[in-house]
């Protein structure tokens, strides 16, 4: 008798060999490398615990094969990016490469090709984290931002006129679409609705001033909601007087969807409120492609090196990751024990060669707790 080997349904091949989620990860530059390894240990921690694989495949993209090589982000090197389930990313940024060279070529690049139209930023205050802002606290600070990651003035338009003399003319062109606004701005309807908190959606921007390309903002901000999210509250705030609540009355924020540009500048003081570049951390998301995930500060290149700086924001971009590829069970799981080594009190603070243990020994702490 011959025995036929039948395919096993999905679900039962799953449970049977564990799920395999494919992982490049760009260590990139400076401090990057480091905490990446970092961010590694723990996701490997949560893999072995929840029943998954994650298949790495290391690219050594950045500053430094750019100088041995000049190859910032190799044709062929995107088309296999292409092929993976999600992308995990240390820093981009070396301090020998003038500025705009890596982070064009290779991180807004990345961002550009894989059409990752959104960068999801959450800003959320764990307790046991020093917080700047005084009487606030965990229950003040939850929010996300969904900055538009394609557009405005990131598209790259413009250039100069009669460089070099008096009569010198540059110009950067803040490029909108009606097509890149309202994808974004479903995005961030679709996840307050999921969030279930305030019910409530900020836009955020500065239509007083930019009265063309906010407008088409503004327009599709309301009809979208209108049309087909009725029950969410839609405010609006201009982008300066947002900076200003962000310190003054953080609460009154639930999902903000805002520009590029302006979604830059207000994320790194949202970071500033929920703990500083040591924690937050964001993922770059093409919800029908490949995303990818980092913290939202950069290489730190000084630190270089000297297991001082904090991993917890690589941490966390690790867990979006998991979350992202649908293993809520293990990103929930990793976001307790950040929590819990939070709250144990052994990290002195979230500040680079101020936390009072090495980034491995951050590492290994919260991979213990997993
Ligand atoms: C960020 C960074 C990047 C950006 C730079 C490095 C190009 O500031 O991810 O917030 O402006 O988007
Ligand atoms: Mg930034």
């Amino acid at each position: 008798m011959t025995v036929v080997e039948e395919p096993l349904p999905a679900a039962l091949r799953d449970s049977a060999q564990g799920r395999t989620h494919s992982i490049a990860v760009l260590g990139g530059d400076g401090t990057g490398p480091e905490v990446v390894r970092e961010g590694l240990k723990v996701l490997d921690a949560a893999s072995q615990r929840h029943g998954f694989r994650l298949d790495l495949h290391d690219y050594d993209l950045g500053g430094e094969r750019y100088k041995r090589t000049g190859d910032i982000l190799p044709d062929s090197v995107l088309e296999e990016l292409r092929g993976f389930d999600a992308i995990y990313l240390g820093a981009i940024g070396h301090p020998d490469v003038a500025p705009g060279i890596l982070e064009k070529g290779l991180l807004l690049r990345l961002r550009f090709e894989l059409d990752q139209y959104i960068n999801l930023r959450p800003v959320k205050l764990y307790p046991g984290v020093d917080c700047p802002l005084k009487d606030k606290g965990p229950e003040d600070i939850d929010f996300v931002v969904v900055r538009e990651n394609t557009e405005g003035l990131y598209s790259g338009m413009g250039g100069f006129q009669y460089k070099g003399t008096p009569h010198e003319v540059s110009t950067q062109v803040h490029v909108t679409t009606r097509h890149g606004a309202e994808r974004a701005i479903r995005y961030a309807f679709d996840l307050t609705r999921n969030r279930k908190d305030m019910n409530q959606l900020h836009l955020v921007a500065k239509t007083n001033v930019l009265t063309f390309v906010h407008d088409t903002w503004w327009r599709a901000f309301n009809e979208v909601g209108e049309a087909d999210y009725p029950e969410i509250k839609r405010e609006y705030a201009h982008v300066d007087a947002t900076c200003m609540w962000f310190i003054k009355n953080p609460e009154w924020f639930d999902v903000i969807v805002v520009e590029n540009m302006m979604g830059d500048i207000i994320t790194d003081l949202g970071a500033m409120i929920q703990g500083g570049m040591g924690i937050a951390a964001g993922g770059n998301i093409n919800p029908a492609g490949v995303s990818m995930f980092e913290p939202i500060g950069g290489s730190a290149p000084k630190y270089t090196g000297q297991n001082v700086i904090c991993p917890l924001a690589s941490i966390e971009a690790g867990r979006m990751m998991l979350e992202h590829l649908g293993e809520e069970a293990a990103g929930a799981a990793i976001q307790n024990a950040v929590m819990a080594a939070l709250s144990s009190g052994k990290i002195a603070s979230l500040s680079a060669g101020k936390m009072g243990m090495g980034t491995s020994e951050v590492g290994d702490l919260v991979a213990g707790m997993v």
